[in-house]
């Protein structure tokens, strides 16, 4: 038998970081996926021995694990059941939709539950076995809150951080979880919580204490091992961020910049391309988006081929209830839309269901004469930062929700209430016809601050924190 590689870095998250393809001759291959933690890792893996700990995308067996760019992958199996209750159920029809202000209902199976917690210890368990003494362990995301307690239970040398990528819900709607404190219990056993937004982190120590009766302390929740000493786990804001510097050096390579201006024509060059990029997912306000763009044509606002609408809508978690009706009402509209206002080779909206890779989606940024990203709820929204890291003739305007942690950081981008669609008709009016030399001034500092703000600073600052997390109670009087 050989002997079970260790490492003193490992990352769990319900994904790793590449997708099967299988070549035009029937071989499969492994490609890394394009996703912005992928590449997050990346610039946190180089130079050290990583391991990452997932799911390799496909029901049944899991691939022996292998080496890939460097990084050790050690897939962790789904079964078919398990890909019903873990993942489309309890993780996306359960957590989902109450982490995200229950825009549509959560759905509640004590099935769902139990897989749940089985596919956590399995991940718990491969962790440790890849894990090194002292190793740390960073785990990401919702689909994983039991693995840092299940991790400690098991090795307790480790050093355990998790990272939510998604919204922590305020205590009222995390209560009706039957499972809540389960939920607690399995994220205190880590060291370090890392989230988007402090709001998240303070909606978390607070339903530690309202709904689990632990002492908090600012940020700070105070727990007991299993030996039955005390333990703080800190819980804290680190907004997650993209690869600036690479992404920015794409968006101005030749090959873009020439294909967003066969976009352009290929539009009709167009006076005004607005463009939405997401998942196909309820929390990203599309239907929104659709009703207040519908109304500006039928105000007369703007017509094509004047004006025109592209949405990348790119397929997601298709099984789920929730995202079949949303498809289902998107397309309609779409439909509807195209067929009151397009004239003859001039759609009024371009509706894809498709995924792009990085380089043609930095094309269609460059296209983008107004971004709209306007989730009802989002716990970052990396597209917002995409875009105006690509934008670097400072051209384009970013119409961006106050219901997103991008928001937090990118003040400059034209604010709306996605809800409110007449204040969102005005807004995209408003960035349509702003004087071009003030959008130029407020995309500069929008571009600054994710510069400052990248990928890199955002996995140091969480790794800082995990490495800095108080172990013990400080000292009475301390
Ligand atoms: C969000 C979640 C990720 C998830 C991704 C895609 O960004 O935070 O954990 O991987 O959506 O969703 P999927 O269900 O396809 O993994």
């Amino acid at each position: 038998m050989p002997r079970q590689r260790t490492f003193d870095l490992v990352i769990a998250a319900n994904r790793l970081p590449v997708d099967r393809v299988v070549t035009p001759d029937g071989r499969s291959e492994w490609h890394r996926s394009p996703g912005g933690l992928v590449t997050a890792m990346d610039s946190v893996m180089r130079g050290r021995e990583g391991a990452w700990v997932g799911w390799a995308g496909e029901a049944g067996e899991a691939p022996a694990p292998f080496e890939e760019s460097g990084m050790w992958l050690h897939p962790v199996p789904l079964s078919e059941e398990e890909l019903t209750t873990f993942y489309e159920g309890f993780s996306n029809d359960t957590l989902w939709p109450i982490y995200h202000d229950v825009i549509v209902p959560a759905h509640f199976h004590r099935e769902w539950w139990q897989d749940y917690e089985r596919v956590n210890e399995r991940f718990a368990e491969a962790v440790c076995k890849v894990a090194a003494k002292g190793a740390k362990v960073w785990i990401h995301d919702y689909q994983l809150q039991l693995v840092p307690a299940m991790v400690r239970a098991l090795r307790p040398d480790l050093r355990i951080g998790w990272f939510n990528h998604i919204p922590f819900p305020p205590v009222e709607l995390f209560a009706q979880l039957p499972w809540r404190s389960r939920i607690i219990d399995g994220l205190l056993g880590a060291d370090y919580l890392g989230f988007q937004r402090a709001t998240d982190a303070q909606n978390f120590v607070r339903a530690a204490r309202q709904l689990d009766g632990r002492a908090t302390r600012g940020d700070t929740v105070t727990t007991q091992d299993a030996d039955g000493t005390d333990r703080v786990v800190r819980a804290s804001a680190v907004p997650i961020s993209i690869d600036y510097v690479g992404l920015e050096e794409l968006a101005k390579s030749d090959a873009v910049q020439a294909r967003a201006a066969e976009i352009r024509t290929s539009l009709g060059d167009p006076d005004i391309v607005l463009l939405g990029i997401d998942r196909l997912d309820y929390t990203k306000g599309i239907r929104h988006r659709l009703k207040a763009y519908e109304e500006l044509l039928a105000q007369d606002t703007f017509r094509p081929p004047e004006v025109t609408f592209v949405q990348v809508a790119t397929p997601s978690r298709e099984r789920v209830g929730a995202y079949k009706d949303l498809r289902s009402e998107v397309e309609a509209t779409v439909g509807r839309i195209n067929g009151t206002y397009s004239a003859l080779g001039s759609p009024a909206v371009h509706y894809l269901h498709q995924s792009y890779p990085r380089d043609e989606m930095a094309a269609l940024f460059q296209v983008a004469d107004v971004m709209l990203v306007t989730p009802l709820r989002d716990g970052m929204n990396l597209v917002a930062k995409e875009y105006v890291t690509c934008r670097h003739d400072l051209g384009g305007a970013l119409v961006l929700s106050e219901f997103t942690g991008a928001w937090h950081e990118l003040q400059q981008a034209f604010v709306c209430n996605p809800h409110d669609i007449e204040g969102l008709k005005q807004t995209m009016l408003r960035a349509i016809s702003t004087d071009p030399k003030d959008k130029r001034r407020l995309m500069r500092a929008s571009r600054r601050r994710v510069a400052e703000h990248d990928v890199q600073r955002w996995a140091d600052r969480f790794l800082t924190n995990l490495e800095m997390a108080p172990e013990r109670p400080p000292a009475k009087g301390a």
